[in-house]
């Protein structure tokens, strides 16, 4: 085989190969980042949304029921579970004497799935820091 056939074979595979890693290397990049936003951005959705959260939960402050900033404080402290909370299994650890304006919100948080209850909690801890 004459030589420059060689080498051209040669700079041909290195192209290709080079191509291919770096194809791979950008799909797993957008992956990731679109997985990070949905779970944060379906839990602020729900929150400002359909949950109704935030009529009665600001973030730094207290309204009708305590700020995500103090909630996500006692819960980190006391490590304690805040999807069990939502779905009725765990008492209620912030603050006990109002547990009944909070529990009149149950009716819609039943009607959301797991993976919703997640994106809440990834939501809250994420904007509770
Ligand atoms: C009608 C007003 C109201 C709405 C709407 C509301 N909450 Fe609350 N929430 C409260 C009050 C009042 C408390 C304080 C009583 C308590 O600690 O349970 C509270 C407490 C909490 C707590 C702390 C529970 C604990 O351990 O004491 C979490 C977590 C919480 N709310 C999440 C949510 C989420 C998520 C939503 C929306 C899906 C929501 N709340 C909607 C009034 C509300």
């Amino acid at each position: 085989m004459p030589k420059i056939g060689l080498v051209y074979i040669i700079t041909a595979l290195f192209f290709i190969s080079c191509k291919s890693e770096k194809k791979e290397k950008d799909e797993i990049k957008i992956g990731a980042k679109q997985k990070e936003i949905s779970s944060f951005d379906i839990g602020k959705k729900i929150f400002e949304g359909k949950g109704k959260c935030y009529t009665c939960h600001k973030i730094d402050k207290k309204s009708i029921g305590p700020g995500v900033v103090e909630i996500m404080k006692t819960y980190k402290e006391q490590n304690a579970d805040l999807v069990a909370f939502l779905k009725q299994e765990a008492e209620p650890i912030v603050d006990p004497e109002t547990y009944t304006v909070m529990k009149t919100n149950f009716a819609i948080i039943k009607t959301f799935s797991e993976e919703e209850l997640k994106a809440l909690e990834i939501y809250m801890t994420e904007v509770g820091k």
